[in-house]
């Protein structure tokens, strides 16, 4: 089986966590090999999630403008057509590309321009989903989700929360994901990442999200693995992500293997390329090494996704 030429679907990748040295070179000339492989990229082990997030920042800091968030959206299209990505979700934070007077609106407008133009340059379809962060206000929380409203029957398309799960709770956030329900905004949060099974739990109940970022901690609950089952709730899961953020030792430690065979929805993703030093064929490869996945696995990963993915029916059944 050639993993390179398998058709992937990807939902959950970080805009600013996957900017590669190509464009950030183009984009600050004084950055070379050594500082981006040292900045940009994680060691293998993090201490936490925070900080392995500490990287992170260094992306966004080169997204400010609108040159360089358009350059940053080609590259990574660029990347997705490489490891045959068919369909991505993309996922940033507007408000933290502010810093050289861009509005929020403007920065959302300018990203959505961008991806229209790299869906129609490289045939990867995609939709770029906005994200709060654990640290945010509940107004910069609530401003973040009416973007998403703002920018309906765009490439836009849905609402997340990011950023330091065990650093912050989430009770800035509850009111911008009632506001999210109450107007159909396809929604999804990261947990069970940083904390285990009781902030998959809170974060079904306070913000009723369809799909969980990670949430591979809820292996440890037999009772909210059934849930996530009978309900279908998806998790995006991000097997080298999670062991460089110190979760699991090892990536044959990794719970991937048992929620897919506990019949839980789910596929892969590389989360934060760049930071991970990973690509979508990497975690095939992997996957296919340490658990021995092949062909069925990889197909049913890709209709778990095309299901759980924020795009209407007619564009499902194209993908599937
Ligand atoms: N968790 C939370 N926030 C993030 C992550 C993550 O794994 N990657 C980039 N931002
Ligand atoms: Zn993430």
């Amino acid at each position: 089986m050639n993993i390179a030429l398998l058709p992937k679907i990807e939902l959950h990748l970080h805009l600013d966590c996957g900017l590669s040295y190509e464009v950030v070179s183009a984009i600050d000339p004084s950055i070379n090999k050594e500082a981006y492989d040292n900045d940009f990229i994680a060691p293998a082990k993090c201490y936490n999630l925070a900080d392995f997030l500490t990287r992170a920042v260094k992306g966004f800091a080169l997204m400010q403008t609108k040159e360089q968030l358009t350059l940053v959206v080609h590259d990574l299209f660029k990347q997705l057509k490489a490891s045959n990505v068919i369909y991505a979700e993309i996922r940033f934070a507007p408000l933290q590309h502010l810093e050289q007077g861009l509005s929020p609106y403007e920065v959302v407008a300018i990203t959505e321009a961008a991806t229209a133009a790299a869906v129609k340059a490289t045939g990867v379809e995609a939709r770029l989903i906005l994200c709060t962060l654990r640290h945010f206000s509940a107004a910069q929380s609530m401003q973040t989700v009416q973007l998403v409203q703002q920018f309906a029957n765009t490439y836009v398309a849905g609402f997340d929360i990011a950023a330091d799960e065990a650093g912050f709770p989430i009770d800035n956030h509850i009111a911008a994901f009632q506001y999210a329900k109450a107007n159909n905004i396809p929604c999804t949060a990261h947990a069970g990442e940083a904390k285990g099974t009781e902030s998959v739990w809170e974060t079904l109940q306070y913000f009723g999200p369809t799909r969980i970022g990670h949430g591979v901690r809820s292996i440890e609950d037999p009772a909210l693995v059934k849930h996530l089952h009978d309900n279908q709730i998806h998790l995006e899961i991000c097997p080298s992500c999670n062991v460089q953020t110190n979760m699991y030792d090892t990536y044959a430690q990794h719970p991937i293997d048992q929620l897919y065979k506990a019949g839980v929805s789910l596929n892969i993703n590389t989360d934060a390329p760049t930071i991970v030093n990973t690509t979508l064929n990497k975690e095939y490869q992997q996957l296919q090494q340490v658990f021995g996945w092949g062909i069925k696995e990889f197909y049913q990963c890709n209709l778990y996704a095309v299901k759980a993915a924020f795009i209407p029916s007619a564009l499902q059944q194209k993908l599937l």
